[in-house]
């Protein structure tokens, strides 16, 4: 403080300052204080009329000469600010205007790069607020993105991704190793559809929150894809530390976390997932206290079926039942029954190995996917979700109904193939985003039959 102030020009007050940071018992962090003590000194000094600071809100990190420093979590500072305080006006570090100005809504924001252009603020009012375009933002794409166009063969892959992505389901691919598992996910993200404004803000807080978005890409205006390493630990995974901070399956909140090669990852570390997959939202204790961080993401994975990866001895596999079990035990039965969409991805046939792609382009898969996103934004127009995953057993009630025929089905499958109730429910929603891709508004028998069939690894030895 005092370098700070000294280099600015400004008097420090003299002796030892005590600055009180109340209320006592909630943890702070980081260097976000910095510029709101700095201020406080001045008024105290009668530098800055005190009655100027009560409604002006301010961050920023102070550096020895007096230069204002970017801080961690602009955007969910402003957006808090304008949704409970009676706040004039935010003073915020340069490079945290875009984030902020586009969350402030009702006052405006004013970018300040040192000591000297805050003080100026309260003393002759010269300093001009910052506006971003929200829209602007949002219209944005990179036009470099992998295109389905390129896979050859794996139609059954390509349709469940298709599913995946129109109703938020999740899904895992098994397969040899180099048949295009890891090829298809990493195209999944040109097949979602845009995110909502409202998504869009609840997503781009959270990597503000971890110093994620800077000017220039102060949102984040399409859905996320994380694909974290199989090393990665469960803190890391989920969130959590001394200073409790969301991890990967926030940062994929309202899009997509990708786990290859599913059976490397740790057990501990994939049980975790097991109640956020339920509620799209992770509950982090520590000793100073709970946090709540949402994780509302669609899981896809993949794996190899055996530690060989080839399966049949056909194709040259020696391992023993007794490995593959041991492998395939590595991915608990609880997580499996989270998992909507099973998916053998098989070798290609020479035919289709020679052959030129032939699959349709991501640009029209997601046409489809998008006009089924409209379907079910009306659907739940009066409700807090956004995809058919996301529906509750009330609401599987009202929107899944079924004929006689498709009720047999069912009670078919659950008996033959031991379902849990989980995962009844859960080829319910499949079958309700199967019959939208048709643009039909009865489930009919051939969409549930489709869904009950990507529940091939309930009806395998796993
Ligand atoms: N269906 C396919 N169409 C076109 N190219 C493919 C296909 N499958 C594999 N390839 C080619 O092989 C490469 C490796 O594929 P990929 O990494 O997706 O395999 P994988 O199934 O993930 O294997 P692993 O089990 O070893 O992780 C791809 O980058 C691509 O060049
Ligand atoms: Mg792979």
């Amino acid at each position: 403080m005092r370098s700070a102030l000294q280099s600015s020009g400004f008097p420090h007050p003299d002796g030892a300052t005590l600055i009180n940071l109340a209320p006592a018992d909630i943890k702070k962090e980081g260097a976000a204080f910095d510029l709101p003590i700095a201020l406080g000194m001045l008024a105290a000094i009668g530098i800055i009329e005190r009655e100027r600071l009560t409604r002006t809100a301010m961050v920023g990190e102070l550096a020895l000469d007096g230069s204002i420093r970017s801080v961690k979590g602009g955007l969910p500072i402003a957006s808090k600010l304008s949704s409970i305080y009676e706040v004039d006006a935010l003073l915020v570090p340069v490079n945290n205007a875009e984030e902020a100005s586009l969350a402030a809504g009702a006052f405006p924001v004013y970018p300040v790069a040192n000591l000297r252009d805050a003080v100026e603020f309260f003393t002759e009012g010269g300093i001009l607020p910052y506006r971003a375009d929200l829209q602007e933002y949002m219209d944005r794409h990179d036009s470099l993105q992998p295109d389905f166009g390129e896979v050859k063969g794996q139609a059954m892959a390509r349709r469940a991704m298709e599913i995946a992505a129109a109703g938020g389901h999740n899904s895992l691919m098994i397969g040899p190793p180099g048949t295009g598992k890891s090829m298809i996910a990493q195209r999944l993200s040109g097949i979602l559809p845009s995110m909502t404004l409202e998504e869009t803000l609840e997503t781009s807080r959270i990597y503000s929150v971890l110093g994620m978005l800077s000017n220039g890409e102060p949102l984040l205006n399409k859905r996320p894809f994380r694909s974290p390493h199989h090393t990665i630990s469960d803190v890391g995974l989920i969130g959590g530390g001394k200073n409790p901070r969301p991890g990967e399956i926030s940062l994929s909140h309202n899009g997509v976390l990708f786990l290859d090669e599913l059976p490397e990852f740790k057990r501990n570390v994939l049980e975790v997932l097991r109640q956020p997959l339920e509620n799209g939202l992770v509950h982090v204790f520590r000793a100073a206290g709970s946090y709540t961080f949402p994780a509302d993401f669609m899981l896809v994975a993949a794996m190899n079926p055996c530690p060989c990866g080839m399966q049949d001895p056909a194709l040259g596999c020696r391992c023993k039942p007794d490995e593959k079990r041991r492998y395939r035990h590595k991915i608990s039965g609880p997580l499996l029954d989270r998992i909507d969409l099973h998916v053998e991805v098989v070798h290609l046939t020479h035919d289709e190995l020679l052959a030129a792609p032939d699959g349709e382009s991501s640009a029209t898969i997601l046409e489809r996917v998008t006009a089924v996103r409209v379907i079910q934004s009306k659907r739940f127009a009066k409700q807090k979700i956004f995809c058919n995953a996301g529906m509750s057993s009330r609401d599987l009630q009202k929107y899944c109904q079924m004929d006689a025929n498709c009720k047999m089905m069912l009670r078919h499958a659950v008996t033959n193939f031991k379902l849990s109730p989980r995962a009844y429910d859960r080829i319910l929603k499949v079958s309700r985003t199967i019959a939208d891709l048709t643009l039909s508004p009865e489930i009919k028998e051939e969409h549930l039959f489709e869904a009950i069939s990507y529940r091939s690894m309930d009806r395998t030895d796993w």
